[in-house]
């Protein structure tokens, strides 16, 4: 089978060595030259996911993947039409279909008769029937579920681990009528692997969900789900904060019950993901008032954690405060709605100087993007841990001098360090 992969980024690429490692043809289509020129040279653009590199350049070798700038050309070469552009959106949630109006458009153009086009990248429900079905059908000239078929199939991957990801999720689609979605059912078994899951209700595989919007519905539940989840343990750890509770171990004494799952507290919820697809989500239902109030809940936390340490040290007018970890999470080189940027605009806002620590930053991206830097060893009045870096975890006090409270917003800080500096976990605050 002549498989296309629009979009050759951190989840397409990985997609695209996939469907090679199936014995499948592959082309790449991509709008950056960059991108097209490595990966035609058996280069991956990007680090950090393992076993690409190997993959595609074996993949390459062999002939089985040819990157390109010309997605009409690849589409009409190809059985299978695999689409994974990103789609924006802003802290708000309102999407801004450009990309993915753009990659319609030119697949619209060189689709043929026969051919299974799939949508990957998670999209308000709706958009794959009422934005890019018509789309297609207008540039193509072909009617959908009739001469070619249309599918959502949700990527549920995580980065830096999509190969073990693809084989572990039961791969979900949906089709704009049955015809497409017994193609993509035959699409997805040609193309992925799936380990045994003893614990899922049905075999490990591709389940039909009845529907792109069931489909599309799928993504946005999964990741609001655990918005909603830490919003909930972020309510409970303020009020064990209140109460002279530690909310962490009252976490896990909850969980050992079957039916309890509650998720870890914390200063910020960041990343792409997690906070963006509740938003995606609200933008469908305006209504969906426990999920507004997570996402208010969890937006509430960094102004909270800076509240604490008021609380804690007295004003913070003009004291120097290291923020530790731009990232959104520990072990993640990745800053999109991270909570620094909330901790220092609260802090800036009760007249602090905010200072950047982030072990995987360089001091001129730190710069970048627009914070002051802090190095450990400089003298310092107040910490506040933002991301769990690995490396925060072996902090010793002549690392933070002067510090007079740490504000553990990610339960990262070791017992001897506790010690030392007087060291507030949020969520287990004495009274
Ligand atoms: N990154 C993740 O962790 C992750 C996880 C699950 C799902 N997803 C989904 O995958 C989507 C893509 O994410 P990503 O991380 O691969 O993005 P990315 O930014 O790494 O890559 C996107 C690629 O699309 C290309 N592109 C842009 N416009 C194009 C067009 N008109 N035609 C062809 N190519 C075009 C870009 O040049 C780039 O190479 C996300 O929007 C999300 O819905 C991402």
């Amino acid at each position: 089978m002549i498989i296309t992969v629009v979009g050759m980024g951190k989840i397409g690429l990985p997609l695209a060595a996939q469907f090679a490692s199936k014995g499948h043809r592959v082309l790449g289509a991509d709008v950056n030259p960059r991108t097209v020129e490595l990966i035609n040279s058996g280069k991956v653009p990007f680090p950090g996911e393992p076993g690409l590199e190997e993959r595609i350049a074996k993949a390459v070798d062999e002939e089985l993947l040819e990157a390109t700038l010309d997605t009409p050309w690849a589409v009409s070469q190809s059985r299978a039409v695999v689409v994974v552009v990103p789609l924006f959106v802003d802290a708000e949630g309102t999407p801004d279909f450009g990309w993915m109006d753009s990659a319609t458009e030119k697949i619209g153009e060189g689709l043929e008769p026969g051919t299974l086009v799939t949508f990957e990248t998670t999209l308000p429900v709706g958009t794959t029937r009422n934005r890019f079905t018509p789309a297609l059908e207008k540039a193509s000239g072909l009617r959908a579920g009739v001469d070619f078929w249309v599918s959502f199939s949700p990527e549920r991957v995580l980065t830096g681990r999509v190969f073990e990801d693809l084989r572990k999720y039961p791969k979900l689609i949906g089709g704009i009528n049955s015809a497409s979605a017994n193609a993509a059912l035959d699409f997805y078994n040609a193309v992925l692997d799936f380990d045994d899951r003893p614990d899922l209700t049905k075999p490990n595989g591709v389940w039909d969900l009845g529907s792109s919007e069931a489909s599309e519905l799928a993504k946005l539940a999964e990741t609001t789900y655990r918005d909603v989840n830490i919003g909930l343990a972020n309510q409970f750890a303020r009020f064990a904060d209140k109460a002279g509770i530690d909310v962490y171990s009252v976490i896990e004494a909850c969980n050992s019950q079957f039916f309890s799952h509650i998720h870890q507290p914390g200063i910020a919820v960041g990343g792409h993901c997690i906070p963006i697809y509740p938003q995606m989500y609200l933008w469908n239902d305006p209504e969906a008032t426990i999920v507004r109030a997570a996402r208010a809940a969890n937006r509430a936390m960094p102004a909270y954690a800076v509240g604490v340490l008021e609380e804690k040290i007295g004003s913070l007018q003009g004291r120097r405060v290291a923020v530790l970890g731009a990232a959104y999470r520990g072990g993640v080189k990745e800053t999109a709605f991270s909570g620094v940027f909330d901790v220092v605009d609260s802090l800036l806002s009760h007249g602090a100087v905010p200072l950047v620590h982030d072990p995987m930053y360089s001091d001129d991206e730190l710069m970048a993007l627009g914070f002051e830097v802090y190095h450990l060893g400089d003298p310092i009045e107040a910490v506040i841990i933002q991301a769990n870096h690995i490396e925060y975890g072996t902090l010793h006090p002549e690392d933070l001098p002067g510090a007079r409270a740490i504000i553990d917003g990610r339960k990262a800080v070791s017992s001897a360090l506790a010690k030392a500096i007087p060291t507030i976990v949020l969520g287990s605050f004495p009274a």
